[in-house]
């Protein structure tokens, strides 16, 4: 429904992203809520909660994680664009769990301290998505997410932007955004080449992958992955 607020324009490719989040956000719920007291869903670029893909117009991944069956018990949505986090915030506001969401308008690789910090209070269940327009997103935001006990880590990007940073020799920022290798220069770039033919063989327009967050460094692009922090 067209609530007259701001929506991000979106490629139909979009759906697959929103499909992924919505089921695992819906098993996650069905299979926990019975078993955790406190269960978090934090987007840490969260939109503006609404999308407009041709005539369409769908829930962006913050308003999935509200409207989804039994609900998580806290939400933390951030987003830094003014005008978009303006629309999710009223967005937000009109949802029956306007009180257990934190809204923040930040970087998301300066908030991310807060909200962990905030989930590391709570000894919950937390998932946590990620998903950058581009290469902003910092590794060191990354490995803060999976420092939190319990955590699933689910990140979306988009390879087209890792590929034209590397058409165009900005290696420092592949690397600040996969985080080095052993140390070594350029160690994400290897990994990316291999797993961006393992991604168009698998759906040819948008790639998801589960990080699994407690190896951090050891992970493998070429591979769907579930990823669960259990500690
Ligand atoms: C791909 S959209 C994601 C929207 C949302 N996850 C969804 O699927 O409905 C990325 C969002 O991140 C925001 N953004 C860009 N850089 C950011 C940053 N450094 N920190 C927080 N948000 C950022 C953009 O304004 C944009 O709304």
């Amino acid at each position: 429904m067209d609530d007259g607020l701001d929506m991000r324009p979106s490629h139909g490719n979009a759906l697959l992203k929103f499909a992924a989040v919505r089921r695992y956000i819906e098993i996650s719920n069905t299979a926990m809520q019975g078993k955790w007291i406190r269960r978090n869903y934090v987007d840490l670029q969260a939109g503006p909660g609404k999308n407009r893909i041709g005539r369409r117009i769908v829930f962006g991944t913050p308003l999935i994680a509200l409207t989804a069956n039994f609900p998580a018990t806290g939400f933390y949505f951030n987003e830094l664009d003014k005008s978009n986090f303006d629309a999710l915030s009223k967005r937000v506001n009109a949802s029956d769990l306007k009180n257990t969401t934190h809204l923040f308008n930040d970087d998301a690789n300066d908030i991310v301290t807060t909200v962990c910090r905030d989930l590391e209070r709570q000894s919950g269940l937390n998932i946590a998505f990620v998903d950058p327009e581009g290469l902003e997103i910092e590794w060191s935001t990354i490995e803060r997410l999976a420092r939190v006990k319990r955590m699933d880590l689910i990140i979306n990007f988009s390879t087209s932007g890792i590929r034209r940073a590397e058409g165009a020799g900005y290696y420092e920022v592949i690397d600040a955004f996969l985080g080095r290798m052993n140390g070594d220069q350029y160690g994400g770039l290897h990994r990316v080449k291999f797993g961006c033919r393992i991604w168009f063989s698998f759906t040819g327009n948008a790639w998801l992958y589960w990080l699994p967050n407690n190896y951090q460094k050891c992970w493998r692009v070429f591979k769907l992955y579930f990823s669960q922090n259990l500690t």
